[in-house]
């Protein structure tokens, strides 16, 4: 079986920016208490009637296809992943598909939140492993900021996330010593509805009420002890797993990009895997939690500012709502 490689990497940001001063007009809240608990001291929001997830997914997928010298019609599927797609349904995919001005490829949306772009490229890995497709499309695309509650109740959550896109090409590998190492995919439903959105709920006969939209159970709810405790066990238990598959150690990876939750988990995996701040990005300070744009955001940047070059060793990892945890090893 071949190999899958990176052939190219591109991420689009909205254009307003939103500042934890800014937030503090609208909640009781405090740039102080945001920067210490979060790292985050801004991120993007999108204006409506330009931005939506699926066209921000096509500006960052054009960059990514022009990085690898491709043309959309040369893609042969797309995999998508958000938690936040354009409408209930259809998907995004065929969205972007159709922002790319490409027709009956195939398209595959992916909800797996913060580690649907981890899950997305396993799924992309997959198909070019077997031989089925060459040119695979894999984004992470969102918009949070129509979905948060912006009054004093919702601080705990509104605070964090932001909107964002980031895309990659995965073609097939010259040789199995480079590309896509292995991906290592798990969830746990157990916790489903400590980090999720509960309405509109189709299990109700009524799927949109008063009563949900007034108790703010169409917001984001998450117990936020519980999703640290979580995260700082299973990030880097994934990381390890990824580096024992292959035969590595954490001193070997050159760049790790960790799903971008909030700087205290980042530092904490940092100090765990014993790896020095350069080899981690760290980009929520400029787009907070950009949940499953987040990996694709931050690899493409690291890419963009050099920090990743040939031969090096690559981890992603991600941790998040599902609960759900994922990890790629990549030699670049
Ligand atoms: N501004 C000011 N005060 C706030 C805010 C805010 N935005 N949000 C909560 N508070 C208050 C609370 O009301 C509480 O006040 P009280 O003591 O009077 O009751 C106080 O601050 C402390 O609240 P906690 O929820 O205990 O704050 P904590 O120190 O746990 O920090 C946080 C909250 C940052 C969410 C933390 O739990 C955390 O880091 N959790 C990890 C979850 C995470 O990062 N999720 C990211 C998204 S999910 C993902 O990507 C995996």
């Amino acid at each position: 079986m071949r190999n899958s490689k990176i052939a190219g990497v591109g991420h689009y940001v909205p254009e307003q920016v939103v500042t934890n001063k800014d937030l503090e007009q609208l909640m009781d809240t405090s740039d102080e208490w945001i920067q210490e608990r979060t790292g985050i001291k801004e991120r993007r929001y999108f204006t409506e009637g330009v931005d939506t997830t699926a066209n921000m997914a096509a500006k960052a997928s054009r960059k990514a296809l022009e990085m690898a010298n491709l043309q959309p019609e040369q893609i042969d599927l797309i995999v998508f992943a958000t938690l936040s797609p354009d409408y209930v349904f259809p998907g995004s995919g065929v969205l972007l598909e159709r922002e790319l001005g490409i027709k009956e490829i195939p398209a595959i949306d992916i909800r797996n939140q913060c580690s649907g772009f981890i899950y997305a490229l396993s799924v992309a890995d997959q198909f070019i492993k077997t031989g089925m497709y060459n040119n695979v499309l894999v984004v992470g695309s969102e918009i949070h900021s129509s979905g948060l509650d912006f009054s004093t109740r919702g601080r705990g959550v509104s605070v964090i996330f932001g909107d964002g896109a980031g895309a990659l090409v995965l073609t097939p590998s010259e040789s199995n010593d480079k590309g896509v190492l292995s991906t290592h995919l798990h969830a746990d439903g157990e916790f489903a509805e400590e980090l999720a959105v509960l309405a509109p709920a189709t299990n109700k006969k009524d799927r949109l009420t008063h009563e949900m939209l007034e108790d703010g159970s169409i917001y984001p709810y998450m117990n936020g002890n519980m999703v640290f405790k979580h995260a700082v066990t299973r990030f880097p238990e994934v990381i390890e797993e990824a580096l024992n598959k292959n035969g590595y150690k954490a001193t070997d990876i050159d760049m790790l990009i960790p799903h971008q939750a909030n700087l205290r988990i980042t530092s904490y995996i940092q100090q765990k895997m014993g790896l020095p701040a350069e080899k981690v990005m760290s980009n929520i300070h400029k787009y907070g939690n950009t949940t499953a744009a987040s990996v694709p955001i931050a690899l493409s940047e690291a890419v963009q500012e050099g920090r990743i070059k040939e031969g090096d060793l690559v981890c992603l990892a991600a941790f998040g709502s599902g609960f759900t945890w994922a990890s790629a090893l990549i030699r670049w």
